[in-house]
């Protein structure tokens, strides 16, 4: 028998960065709405991801009130070393933008939301299973799915915003024809490794290398995150950990290069890299937002801080349409996004082919990478491009 539906505004499925910050502007315009997550709070806090804060997303948390440990636990840097053919060259945020951006992981920023919600005594409702989306074309979609006791439960929204990543049921709930899908998969993926061990340079190092692209990043002064570029179907048993030092240090190599400190490694994953985005981010009353509409490789730090600005766009919107403003914002939700994401996906794809070992390439096309990667770092305009979109274009409005 079907249960007796929940009733309330948004409903929003994922408690991701997008599902979680969403919930709490919501929160803050008066809008009530319900957070279903399928993974446990425990899993959530744990997923290691991405690391790099836009200024624009550094904001939005301050003005939620959940800023606090970032700043006194996150490494605000002023800019990032490109490395190639054995030099490094620094990129200087705040000469070029006069902003900076933060260091701080995806998973700190999730502990970080939950405890805010749990504060207020509204907290995701994790560990649910067989979530299903229906009647977004009608006045009162609704999100069906098993609480963690295994009862089936129906919550009836006016609105439904789909949070729940790129492999969540969101997206799929949009009958075939509808979305158009634009998309790139790259033949290179990242093998990322967090060390116990100390900080050995003051920036973020992005290192294109005949053997492959590497990126130095750090967590704490105690706590290092690395990348290695590898093959998409990398076997980790390939990778003990002395290879991965071995490679991060040759990679790394050149004038002034930092001598790593080799230490534990705690964590080791591989991130494939894709380049995908879904036309438009609205079917009726289901509103996709980050990873479920779009996602890019990592090499910008786009991710985490294109899905915040998607769901900055669509509280607005919500508010717009409680306070009796009508529907023109939420009407205008997907063009308003898409016009900043491409620009992202721009970004993303620009700093991925630019580092990256090609094998499908020529010997021409690594010395077009090295003339781009000089005219970057040589020309005041052009590091100022780059400077201007690693930090974050203004949030959408
Ligand atoms: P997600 O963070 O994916 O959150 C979606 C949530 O929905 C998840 O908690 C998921 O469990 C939940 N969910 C899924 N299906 C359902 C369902 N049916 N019902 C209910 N809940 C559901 N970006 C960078 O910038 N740099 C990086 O180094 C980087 N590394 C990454 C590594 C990996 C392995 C991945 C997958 C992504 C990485 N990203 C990185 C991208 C970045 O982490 C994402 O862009 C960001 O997490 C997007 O946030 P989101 O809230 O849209 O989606
Ligand atoms: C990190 C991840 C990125 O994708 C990036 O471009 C820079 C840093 C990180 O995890 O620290």
């Amino acid at each position: 028998m079907s249960a007796q539906p929940e009733r309330t505004q948004v409903g929003i499925v994922g408690a991701g960065p997008a599902g979680l910050v969403l919930a709490l502007l919501l929160r803050r315009a008066g809008i009530a709405s319900v957070v279903l997550e399928t993974r446990s709070r425990e899993y959530c806090e744990h997923r290691i991801r991405a690391g790099v804060l836009e200024h624009g997303t550094v904001d939005l948390l301050d003005a939620l009130g959940v800023g606090e440990r970032m700043h006194r636990q996150g490494l605000v840097h002023n800019g990032i070393y490109l490395r190639f053919a054995g030099r490094s060259h620094h990129v200087d945020f705040p000469a070029l933008t006069g902003k900076s951006i933060m260091v701080y992981g995806q998973h700190e920023v999730v502990k970080d939301l939950i405890a805010e919600h749990v504060r207020a005594g509204e907290s995701p409702r994790f560990d649910v299973t067989e979530t299903r989306i229906e009647n977004v074309t009608g006045d009162r979609p609704i999100v069906r799915y098993r609480d963690p006791n295994g009862e089936e439960r129906a919550l009836e929204c006016d609105f439904i915003a789909g949070c729940d990543g790129f492999h969540g049921v969101a997206r799929e709930a949009i009958p075939a024809g509808v979305l158009t899908t634009f998309e790139r998969v790259y033949p290179f993926a990242w093998l990322g490794i967090l060390s116990n061990s100390p900080t050995v340079c003051e920036e973020l190092i992005y290192s294109s290398h005949e053997r492959g692209f590497a990126l130095y990043s750090q967590r704490s002064p105690t706590v290092q995150r690395m990348y290695l570029q590898c093959r998409p179907d990398e076997d980790l048993a390939e990778w003990p950990d002395d290879r991965i030092w071995g490679e991060l240090q040759r990679r790394l190599e050149g004038d002034a290069a930092p001598q790593l400190v080799t230490g534990e490694v705690t964590q080791k994953g591989v991130t494939p890299m894709r380049s995908f985005v879904v036309e438009p981010m609205q079917y009726g009353r289901l509103f996709l937002a980050g990873d479920a509409a779009h996602i890019v490789p990592p090499t910008g730090a786009k991710g985490m801080n294109l899905a915040i600005a998607d769901v900055a766009v669509l509280s607005r919107a919500f508010e717009a349409w409680y306070a009796g403003r009508g529907a023109t914002a939420l009407d205008a939700y997907s063009a308003t996004c898409l016009s900043r994401v491409w620009k992202a996906e721009r970004f993303s794809w620009w700093m991925t082919s630019m580092l990256h070992r090609n094998d499908r390439d020529d010997a021409f096309g690594r010395r077009l990478q090295l003339a781009e990667l000089n005219y970057v770092v040589n020309s005041r305009a052009a590091s100022q491009s780059l400077a201007e979109n690693y930090v974050g274009l203004p949030f959408p409005v």
